[in-house]
This record gives C-alpha cells, sequence and structure tokens, in this order.
C-alpha cells in the first residue's frame, strides 16, 4: 500500500497550509480492490419505497444524476424493520395489526431500471408466506439481485416478533437463517443476502455464520450483508481517521466472507440510527462523510453500499424528500464520480491522519481519478484552513478538477446553505441540476501537481 512520504509545511495564501505528499501508482497494485459498477447504492424502507417511487418527484431525477455519474443505474435495497411483515395474495384473514403487502408491490419494484435486492419476512416465523413472497418477486421483478430473510435479527426478541420466542441469540439466529436459507433458496435459487445485523461483528456476521453453517445453506448465499450506523457529532463523523478505524472493524468479516467466494455490502447505512440525528445528519459534514465512507469501504472490497431512506418528511439524512433536498446528497455524487465505473482502487493516504486521498484505476489497470478529502472541521468563523496535497506519479501537462463544498460543515440546504459540486447545485422538489459545471486546470511539472484543498472540502482529479 502506498504511504505518505513527505509532511512539510508550505506557505499559501498568506497562511500556513501543511503540505503532504502522495504517490499516484502508475497502474493498479496487486492489492487494489476490485470495484463494483455503482457501489453507491440506497435502501427505502420498506414501507416508504412505493411513495418514494410513485409520489415523489425528485426521485426519478435524482437516481438519474446518480446514473449519468456512474453509467450505472445505482443499486437498490429495499427494506428495514418494516420488512418482517405478511405478504398476502387475496384473502385477509390475519390480525388486522400485521402490515400486508401485495404482487403490485414487486411490480413496482420490477419496474426500477438498477438492481433491487428485497428484504422479507423471517421475524414472523412463517417461511411458507416468505417462500411465497420470494417466488412473487422472482417472476415479476427482473432485476432482483438478492433476499434478505429478517432484517436486524438481534433486535428480533425485543421486538417481540415470533421466531425469538424461547433462547434467542447470535447461534439461534444462525440456525433458523440456514434453515431459511435452504427453504427460501430451494424456491429461488442461491441470491440470498445473509446476516443483515446492526451489531458489530464478530459476534454477528459474515465469519459467525460462515462458521456455523453447513455447504447446503452457504451454497444458496450471494452476499453478505452487514447494517452501520457510526453516529457521533458531525466533527467526529467527518473525520477520516474515524472513518478509516470504522471501516477496520469490517476488515476481517469482510475478507472471511471474500474467501469464501461472497460479496460483502452494507444493506443499511447511514449517519445515525433512527432516521438520523437533528444536529447531524442534514450537514455538509455528513455528506463528506458519505463521500470518505464510500470510498474507504469500498477499498476494504465491500461492494456496495445502500445509504437508508426512512420515512418521508422525518428523515434526517435523507439525500432528498419532497421540498428540499439534502446535503448527503452531494457526498454521494461526488462518489459515485470519483468511481465513475472505475474497475479497482486504493487508498494513498496513511490512514490515521485528517486527510484522505484515493486512486481509481480503469480497466486497463491506469490510473483515472484520485480523490482527496481534508476532513479538517470548519464550522463556518474565523479562517478557513486548507492543506496542499501533492500528487506524484502523473503524466501529462495538466490535469482537470472538480470540487466539492459549502460555506461551512454544518451548512444544510433547508437552512439556504446548499453544497456545491464543480459549482452545480440540485433544484429543491426536482433534483434538476442547475448552474454550469466548473473545472479547474491543474499543472503537472515533471510528474507533480498541487491541490490546496480546503477544510471540509473535497476535489476529484482527473488524471
Ligand atoms: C402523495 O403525497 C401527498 C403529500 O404527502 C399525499 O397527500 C398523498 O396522499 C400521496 N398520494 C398517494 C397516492 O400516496
Ligand atoms: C445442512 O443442514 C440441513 C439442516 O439444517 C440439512 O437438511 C442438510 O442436509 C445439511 N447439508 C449437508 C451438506 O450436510
Amino acid at each position: 500500500m502506498m504511504r505518505l512520504f513527505v509532511i512539510g509545511a508550505a506557505l499559501i495564501g498568506g497562511g500556513l497550509a501543511a503540505t503532504s505528499t502522495y504517490a499516484v501508482p502508475s497502474t493498479a497494485p496487486t492489492n487494489a480492490a476490485q470495484l463494483d459498477p455503482a457501489p453507491v447504492g440506497m435502501s427505502y424502507e420498506f414501507f416508504t419505497f412505493p411513495s418514494y417511487h410513485t409520489n415523489v418527484t425528485a426521485t426519478p431525477q435524482c437516481e438519474k444524476n446518480l446514473k449519468d455519474a456512474s453509467g450505472t443505474w445505482l443499486p437498490i435495497r429495499i427494506g428495514g424493520t418494516t420488512q418482517d411483515l405478511s405478504y398476502t395474495v387475496a384473502s385477509d384473514k390475519d390480525a388486522p395489526k400485521i402490515l400486508k403487502f401485495e404482487p403490485s408491490f414487486m411490480k413496482l419494484a420490477g419496474q426500477y431500471e438498477g438492481s433491487v435486492t428485497l428484504g422479507l419476512n423471517r421475524g414472523h416465523n412463517d417461511v411458507q408466506n416468505t417462500v411465497a413472497a420470494a417466488r412473487s418477486a422472482k417472476e415479476q421483478m427482473p432485476n432482483l439481485l438478492a433476499i434478505e430473510m429478517g432484517n436486524e435479527p438481534e433486535y428480533f426478541k425485543n421486538d417481540g416478533q415470533p421466531i425469538a420466542k424461547g433462547t434467542w441469540d447470535a447461534a439461534t439466529d444462525a440456525a433458523s437463517q440456514a434453515s431459511w436459507q435452504i427453504s427460501i433458496g430451494k424456491a429461488v435459487g442461491n441470491i440470498i443476502q445473509a446476516s443483515n445485523s446492526l451489531q458489530n461483528p464478530p459476534q454477528w456476521g459474515a465469519e459467525q455464520l460462515l462458521n456455523a453453517h453447513n455447504s447446503s445453506a452457504i451454497g444458496y448465499v450471494k452476499t453478505f450483508s452487514h447494517h452501520n450506523y457510526p453516529g457521533g457529532s458531525i466533527q467526529s463523523l467527518m473525520s477520516h481517521a474515524n472513518v478509516v478505524k470504522n471501516m477496520n472493524t469490517f476488515r476481517n468479516d469482510v475478507a472471511v466472507a471474500k474467501r469464501a467466494g461472497k460479496q460483502y455490502v452494507f444493506g443499511e447505512t447511514n449517519s445515525a440510527t433512527g432516521g438520523g440525528a437533528a444536529n447531524v445528519s442534514p450537514s455538509f459534514g455528513a455528506g463528506l462523510w458519505v463521500a470518505d465512507v464510500c470510498l474507504r469501504a469500498a477499498t476494504l472490497g465491500i461492494s456496495r453500499l445502500y445509504f437508508h431512506h426512512g420515512t418521508i418528511g422525518a428523515c434526517q439524512y435523507c439525500w432528498w424528500g419532497r421540498y428540499s433536498m439534502g446535503a448527503p446528497y452531494y457526498g454521494a455524487m461526488f462518489a459515485t464520480a470519483a468511481f465513475g465505473g472505475g474497475t479497482s482502487i486504493v487508498p494513498i493516504d496513511s490512514g490515521n491522519s485528517r486527510h484522505a486521498a484515493y486512486v481509481i484505476f480503469g480497466a486497463d489497470g491506469k490510473p483515472v481519478r484520485a480523490a482527496l478529502y481534508n476532513s479538517d472541521y470548519f464550522a463556518g468563523s474565523g479562517s478557513r484552513g486548507n492543506h496542499v496535497f501533492v500528487l506524484t506519479g502523473l503524466t501529462g501537462e495538466s490535469v482537470k478538477t472538480k470540487k466539492l463544498s459549502a460555506a461551512s460543515a454544518t451548512s444544510r440546504v433547508d437552512q439556504g446553505a446548499s453544497p456545491t459540486w464543480g459549482g452545480q447545485k440540485y433544484e429543491d422538489g426536482t433534483c434538476k441540476i442547475t448552474g454550469t459545471e466548473t473545472r479547474e486546470t491543474v499543472a503537472v511539472e515533471g510528474g507533480r501537481a498541487s491541490f490546496t484543498v480546503g477544510a471540509s472540502e473535497a476535489v476529484l482529479v482527473y488524471l
């Protein structure tokens, strides 16, 4: 792995700006992580999915903007706490307090142009009902990528889910997952997305399930999914060192899953649980976290991250709603553009500083983009610091850059302080791109170029 080599200081614009130097590999190193065609995805809470996709004007345009940045429709996952509900085809004999959903739900999900992972019910302990739902999904959804059975099973007991009557712990859940994988897998094939836990590995996770399961149960697993909501303040959330630390919690679980030939995804993630934290999740700092966590997770081999979207109008971390955009959407755009259909990625920063640098390689193994992020916290008062990233190993005479910025890390769209991405914004209510795209040209001399990135800003370099 590349490391930063020099830490020095340079006078920039009258202020003292720290400099660090990063070597851009001329070809993808053998340890570069392979990239999914579209690592940045969205998770729609099960019961809100139809509204997002039929009754929120911004949704199709916001999804299309992301598609245009990467060349691939963003993958979606439909699930969450409300996935553990019953499927019904006709007669309605169950208790009325049990939520139901119908084949029209699958039909709507099947119309999405990207891949869909669908979360189904295990909590109610009615395997035949879930087999019927899975069959219907398989029939009506040409875009079906994977099926989950049960959301965050470690909470089944507390939530009073019937399946958790009696003993319910990681071991009983593992046995339950195995037997459901076999039942559902026999009906629809090896497309199971297993685990789906929120509590960190190794207590809950891929390794624990791989150890507990026999080959028939594992044969039906396509992906392992974990959920992750780091929480904290804007400053701690967006800190690059904290992002690295949090992602390292998953390093072993991802590696174990990959050795078993399975993909690893974050089936649900976002800045804070419960729809987000009011003073943190709508901020530009949370948007910078989105950008950095996507890039860092990808370097570990996490294939896709599905950012969760809950109740419309009561969703602090949402990328958009009916009336307003969310600043985190800008971070998603940055990460999506950085991946941009690339083939592999490496981090070239030390992993323990406030500054992040990643290189993305194309199919020919040549570097195509570098993503630079200065996670120094700027809350809007005093002068904004910056950091100079010196990249070496560049070719050509100049490179273009595009900047992700806002007035401060605390900026919020709904408070009149929208971030900009390459000088452009997304219009409230429609998600239409406004403004003219700005790219700067930076000279390369002797294979080196310097990029000044403000505190709480990120820059994408097109190599
Ligand atoms: C669409 O959203 C509006 C605004 O919340 C709501 O009043 C209406 O009932 C919704 N329509 C449907 C079909 O869900
Ligand atoms: C795996 O365990 C299941 C019971 O959960 C059993 O039906 C199946 O035969 C086992 N498969 C193998 C290969 O042992």
